[in-house]
């Protein structure tokens, strides 16, 4: 299958809902999108800032992936932060995501980038797909989170 990368924009937006609320509905992320208000404001924090870099990956002239974030220019270079990537479900389990992660780092290649990182859950089948397309994992970083509330 032929597979193209593109640069996103919200004229995607309808389509990247689908894509993001239907890939994420599953366990363990459970997340429930419906409200599209909300959504457009999810879409603004991760597409709408000068640093936003938001890619979609295209097989068969439709979009089938993505990979929304925003750059960081360290003192060492640049770091793509990864906020959201998926594939369609339709289009998973067929060695999509791990082409996807190759392109998004060919990608980051051409653009000088010096790495992706992204968060996840260790009990996602995520986490293994990631260790097996190259990411390691930075054994000494923790994420903290203080409510608010
Ligand atoms: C994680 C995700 C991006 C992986 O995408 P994908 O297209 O399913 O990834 P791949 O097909 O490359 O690999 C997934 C599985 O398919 C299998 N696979 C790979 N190539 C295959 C092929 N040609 N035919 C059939 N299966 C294949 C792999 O064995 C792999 O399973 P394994 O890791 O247990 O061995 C996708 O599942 C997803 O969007 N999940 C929901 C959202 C999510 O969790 N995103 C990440 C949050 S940080």
């Amino acid at each position: 299958m032929e597979l193209q990368i593109k640069q996103l924009s919200f004229d995607d937006e309808e389509r990247i809902m689908q894509i993001i609320s239907s890939a994420f509905a599953a366990e363990p992320w459970n997340d429930d999108w419906h409200d599209q208000e909300n959504f457009h404001h999810y879409l603004l924090d991760l597409m709408g800032n000068d640093n936003s870099v938001a890619l979609g990956l295209i097989a068969e002239g439709l979009l089938v992936g993505i990979a929304l974030g925003h750059l960081i220019h360290w003192f060492n270079g640049i770091e793509y932060c990864l906020d959201d990537f998926c594939i369609d479900p339709a289009y998973q389990g067929q060695g999509i995501g791990s082409q996807w992660v190759q392109l998004v780092k060919e990608y980051g290649r051409q653009n000088d980038f010096h790495r992706l990182s992204l968060r996840t859950h260790r009990q996602a089948p995520a986490y293994h797909f990631y260790l097996k397309n190259g990411f390691r994992e930075m054994e000494n970083d923790v994420y903290f989170v203080l409510n608010c509330d």
